[in-house]
């Protein structure tokens, strides 16, 4: 025995004083919890309520001509309770009884984030699962799995298409929104095919890669899906090295990138030519952009990743929930309908550099961006679902009251008198031992954007985290999205449900041989008596013997 005294009353000690403190802290602060939650007829209507609409839900099996596809980049399960109770708390109520727009999705499931080679998948893989239908390995974009992070020559052959090409494909507009460089992992699985989520620009692809054929995903963002709606940060990777940022001209770091001498954004303004097409990037620009009459829109707003939200200068960038606005305004005047992604890009930077504070504020950014989309579009046409890539290392530790600042503290102790945070990591940079001790929390203010968390073990940056993850649906075939699923699902549902991809046989199809799904509604066929029909005979079947 080296210790002082016996450990375990030590425990005892520290159990004995939280428990004191937690029956004090109950008596005075249960005034915190809204009076008519203790009459029981509250939440008996409440629920009431709920059923009656569930009851009265009718299944919308309409063709999806829109799709609007919300992905929070490492918005994990208990990110989502938490920006929950902050967007209340932000609105000056307890927080955890608060309804997030994304909250109120008809149907809900999980999914499987793991990849082909990890347990645990980065934005990358993941991207591939949900946007082209296939699992693939750690780092890589729109390559299948026979695909090797970094070796270019498995790339060739095993490149995959996303559903924001098969919408193209089908005449729909399409457009990409994100908070990141529009070359970030998530946006670049849309339209690019990489075996590294790194070579952004040219000069980021090693020379015997480019030798063998590969190509900078900035480049693949003309060359590959004429996209219509292109909305983030990334303009570096853009431009030859040498050439100045616009908004910070001193700063070398945030001129151009590329050592192959291309301007990508005059090339993509000369392809477009005889259309109405717009590079912005700043402010002032995109407010002069009408929707009306654009066709194409290229806004890019930062060097690399745009701001935080907390950190966002109103001046001179939009919020995701403008930029969301006006990419839908932009793409819905196809009759063919649209494809949207909005990737609320940096929920999990947030979360890496393990300032919780910014990645909910990301996350109730986010959240109002879907709102917006809600109010501009049409549950009868337009399916719109609300996932994330991965989770984060993020635990949510008992016991705070009710109302408690989800950015605070708990009220109990650890055994070593110290407080904690509600919110803390499983590792990251916030992990610290002074004089055989965790820091002493109690005079800092851990609900500012600055503060980060503690955690368990000591990492430079925090990383994802592989339990499953939400997939939120509303609108045509929403009800595909249920129960847990692989990631890959995704794109392959949503196709069904928009008559768009490989898979269109229980689609309705017009006299000519034209591939335009006809609106169920307005057709006498209902769209899945072929399906049903398979069904009931496979069902058959299998009685019969
Ligand atoms: C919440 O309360 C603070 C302080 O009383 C006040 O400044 C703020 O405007 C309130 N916010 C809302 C949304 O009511
Ligand atoms: C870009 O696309 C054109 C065809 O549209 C092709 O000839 C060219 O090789 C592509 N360039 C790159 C760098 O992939
Ligand atoms: C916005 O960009 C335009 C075009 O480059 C420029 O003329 C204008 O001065 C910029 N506005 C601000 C506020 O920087
Ligand atoms: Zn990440």
């Amino acid at each position: 025995m080296t210790g002082l005294s016996h450990p375990s009353s030590i425990a005892m000690e520290t159990w004995l004083r939280s428990a004191v403190w937690l029956c004090l802290l109950v008596s005075v602060c249960h005034a915190a919890a809204p009076a008519e939650e203790e009459n029981p007829e509250f939440w008996r209507k409440q629920a009431r309520e709920v059923l009656q609409s569930a009851l009265k839900r009718k299944l919308n099996t309409n063709v999806a001509k829109n799709i609007v596809l919300f992905l929070g980049d490492g918005m994990g399960i208990t990110t989502m309770t938490a920006a929950r109770i902050l967007k209340g708390q932000l609105q000056n109520r307890t927080g955890e009884e608060t309804v997030m727009t994304m909250d109120t999705f008809p149907h809900v499931g999980l999914v499987k984030v793991y990849c082909v080679d990890f347990q645990i998948p980065d934005s990358a893989a993941t991207a591939t699962a949900y946007l082209c239908g296939v699992k693939s390995n750690l780092f890589t974009v729109g390559v299948n799995a026979a695909g090797r992070n970094g070796v270019c020559r498995t790339q060739k052959g095993n490149e995959v298409t996303s559903i924001l090409k098969w919408a193209k494909d089908a005449g729909k507009s399409v457009g990409i929104v994100t908070t990141t460089r529009v070359q970030h992992a998530t946006p670049a699985a849309s339209y690019a095919h990489s075996v590294n989520r790194k070579w952004y620009s040219d000069a980021d692809v090693p020379a015997p890669a480019k030798r063998e054929g590969c190509t900078d995903i900035a480049s693949q963002l003309l060359n590959n899906t004429d996209i219509d709606v292109i909305i983030g940060g990334g303009r570096k990777y853009m431009t030859p090295k040498g050439t100045r940022d616009p908004e910070y001209p001193t700063d070398l770091s945030a001129g151009g990138k590329r050592t192959d001498g291309r301007n990508l954004i005059s090339e993509w303004l000369r392809m477009k030519e005889g259309k109405v097409a717009r590079y912005v990037w700043n402010r002032t620009d995109f407010d002069a952009v009408d929707p009306a009459t654009t066709d194409y829109l290229m806004a890019l707003f930062e060097p690399g990743d745009m701001r935080f939200e907390v950190e966002r200068d109103p001046a001179m960038d939009p919020s995701i929930t403008e930029t969301t606005e006006k990419a839908i305004r932009i793409l819905r005047k196809n009759p063919k309908g649209f494809f949207l992604l909005v990737e609320g890009g940096r929920i999990d930077q947030g979360h890496h550099s393990s300032r919780a504070a910014v990645a909910l504020h990301e996350t109730v950014a986010f959240d109002n961006a879907i709102a917006r989309a809600l109010e501009l579009t049409s549950e009868d046409d337009t399916l719109t679902l609300v996932t994330a890539d991965h989770s984060h290392s993020l635990s949510f530790n008992g016991f705070p009251f009710r109302g408690n600042s989800i950015l605070g503290k708990s009220p109990l102790f650890g055994t070593d008198m110290l407080p904690y945070t509600t919110l803390m990591y499983g590792n990251g940079p916030g992990h610290k031992i002074v004089n055989n001790k965790r820091p002493d929390i109690r005079k800092v203010d851990t609900g500012s954007k600055d503060y980060v968390q503690q955690a368990a073990a000591p990492m430079t940056t925090e990383t994802h985290g592989g339990e499953d993850v939400a997939v939120m649906a509303r609108g045509p075939m929403s009800h595909l999205f249920h129960g847990i699923q692989e990631q890959s699902y995704i794109p392959y549902a949503l196709a069904y449900a928009a008559c768009i991809g490989q898979d269109q046989s229980h689609c309705v199809f017009q006299q000519s041989s034209v591939p335009t799904p006809t609106v169920f509604n307005s057709a006498p066929v209902p769209p899945f008596v072929h399906l049903t029909a398979v069904l009931l005979s496979v069902l058959l079947a299998a009685a019969l013997h």
